[in-house]
């Protein structure tokens, strides 16, 4: 189905963070592979895609699964405070405007024709990089990593937010990059248009490659 009608028939858009609205999954990326690589794990793309919409802990922990590492708690509390620090030295780089192609143009639209507009991450730097590139006003809410219990796929970040801007889930549309929050975006009965340029994600109900694709359509 066509990203643009699921949009215009909904009350409220929810937008994953990471790898949609700014490019700072390949920042994540980065900094997980420089902490496999002290214990000598070769992480590449292939396990870094599980990882996507998944939060620090879980990501970490399951880094150092697939290392066949076993470490007490308060190390790994050191590896996820030494990796975030790395991710952040690479967010401190970005600037106002430093958003994914098309983001701007569809929040604008957004605003224009009235839709709740909702933040919904795993993320607990997700009000640094909105404020950070200027977008943070756009938001009606905003459901972060510092928010919820529940990593995705569980749905728990997205019925948060619909709670928070009051629409029903069923007319909530999500924006997502990872599988796990298009696991999560079904869990709480919501259609979810998927930002997927390798076309690697499965049970969308609409792709595009990135949200510059949306607003082109005359559907
Ligand atoms: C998600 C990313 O948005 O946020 C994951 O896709 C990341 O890769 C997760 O692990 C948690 O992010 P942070 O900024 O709290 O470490
Ligand atoms: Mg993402």
């Amino acid at each position: 189905m066509d990203a643009k009608k699921i949009i215009d028939e909904a009350t409220a858009v929810i937008f994953d963070l990471d790898g949609v609205l700014v490019d700072t999954a390949v920042f994540h990326y980065q900094a997980w592979k420089r902490l496999a690589h002290q214990f000598d794990f070769d992480f590449t793309e292939v396990e870094n895609e599980q990882l996507k919409g998944v939060s620090r802990t879980d990501s970490l922990n399951l880094i150092l699964k697939w290392a066949n590492k076993d470490i007490p708690a308060q190390e790994k509390e050191q590896l996820a405070s030494s990796k975030n620090t790395w991710y952040l030295e690479l967010v401190e780089e970005m600037k106002e405007g430093d958003v994914l192609p098309g983001t701007i143009e569809l929040l604008n639209y957004l605003k224009e024709t009235g839709k709740k507009i909702a933040l919904g991450s795993a993320s607990k730097n997700a009000v640094r990089i909105l404020e950070k590139t200027g977008i943070r006003d756009y938001f009606d809410a905003i459901v972060d990593g510092n928010a919820v219990s529940r990593s995705k796929p569980d749905p728990e970040v997205f019925l948060k937010a619909a709670a928070f801007v009051g629409v029903e889930p069923v007319a909530c549309v999500v924006l997502e990059d990872a599988q796990a929050g298009i696991e999560a975006a079904k869990a709480a009965n919501m259609r979810v248009v998927a930002v997927d340029k390798s076309r690697t994600l499965t049970d969308y109900d609409s792709r595009v490659e990135d949200l510059g694709e949306i607003l082109i359509s005359e559907y």
